[in-house]
């Protein structure tokens, strides 16, 4: 999708809106896969309700894109332009045990920062890429942390309104890889309210999990982290692995052979080749357990 208007364009700059335009989501994703589309780089995110209502007003439909790390995109020329706050410097303002954080911050980083301040609890998710924003729609988790566990309040755009609110913690449903955020929300800064730690402690939390994750997951491949939500008290990675999918491919999509639950674009595999793959692991699990994988990873296809 492209903005071919230079008035809108011109409106979009006067909001603090950057417009990079054709940029393929292949560089902007974790697997490398996605067509080309504009780019909104959202400079200033008081900018963002006045941006959206002039592209819902123009009729040009937009998504919201976050770190890239959990998402496929199709890899034809894409129906929306993207939206993207430019990613923030992973620091934290902290005020005893209240750290204040802008969703566009690494997510990794900001542990660590947290850490450096004796704030704790975050350890799990170190390894966990992407950003503060991601993390929170999805209440991203691993190793017995979810993000949601510590969040005390929520500063978002409301689809809804079309307004900046914000919302405490106590109000929002923070569930298995699922919150109550509406999909036209959009994340842009948290109040977390985290333990207090000794940094050599958080430190040493952090490097047990580092490790767990290098042995058992393709860190250095290109992935979308895991691709099916894990089916009530079961494990899809163990499932696929059972039926010895590990290198099992379509084209350039590959069923890790390190994690059966991560699946990987090898070079030139095609949201096509993904797609289908995903498809054929599905039906194979249903076929083998009688369980339907519900997908983790977001597929924008149309
Ligand atoms: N397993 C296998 N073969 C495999 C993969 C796993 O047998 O190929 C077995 C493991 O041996 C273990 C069990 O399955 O007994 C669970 O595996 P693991 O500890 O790797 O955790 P997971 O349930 O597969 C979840 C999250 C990960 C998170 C890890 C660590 C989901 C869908 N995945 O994986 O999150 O990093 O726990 O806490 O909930 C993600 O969200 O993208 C993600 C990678």
């Amino acid at each position: 999708m492209r903005i071919e208007s230079p008035a809108v364009a011109a409106r979009l700059a006067e909001l603090g809106v950057e417009l990079r335009q054709g940029v393929s989501l292949r560089t902007l994703t974790s697997l490398g896969i996605g067509g080309e589309t504009d780019i909104l780089l959202l400079r200033r995110y008081e900018g963002l309700p006045e941006a959206i209502s002039l592209l819902k007003r123009e009729g040009i439909p937009y998504r919201f894109l976050g770190g890239g790390t959990n998402v496929l995109v199709v890899d034809r020329e894409l129906p929306w332009v993207m939206l993207q706050l430019p990613l923030a410097p992973a620091t934290a303002k902290i005020e005893g045990n209240r750290a204040y954080i802008d969703a566009a911050a690494d997510l990794g980083g900001t542990v660590t920062y947290c850490a450096k301040n004796n704030l704790g609890g975050m350890e799990g998710l170190i390894g966990v890429p992407g950003s503060i924003g991601g993390a929170l729609r999805m209440n991203a988790g691993a190793y017995g942390t979810q993000i949601g566990t510590y969040v005390r309040a929520v500063e978002l755009y409301r689809g809804a309104s079309g307004r900046i609110e914000t919302l405490r913690g106590e109000d929002i449903h923070f569930d298995y890889r699922h919150t109550s955020f509406a999909p036209d929300d959009v994340m842009l800064r948290v109040e977390l309210e985290l333990p207090s730690k000794p940094y050599k402690e958080i430190v040493a939390g952090i490097k047990i999990c580092n490790e767990k994750r290098r042995n058992s997951q393709p860190l250095n491949q290109k992935s979308a982290g895991c691709i099916f939500k894990n089916p009530h008290g079961g494990s899809a990675g163990r499932m696929i692995d059972e039926l010895q999918l590990k290198g099992y491919r379509r084209g350039g999509a590959m069923v890790s052979d390190r994690h059966a639950n991560f699946f990987v674009n090898t070079g030139e595999a095609s949201s096509d080749d993904m797609l289908g793959l995903i498809d054929d692991v599905r039906k194979r699990v249903r076929s083998a357990f009688g369980v339907d994988l519900e997908n983790e990873v977001i597929v924008w296809n149309n």
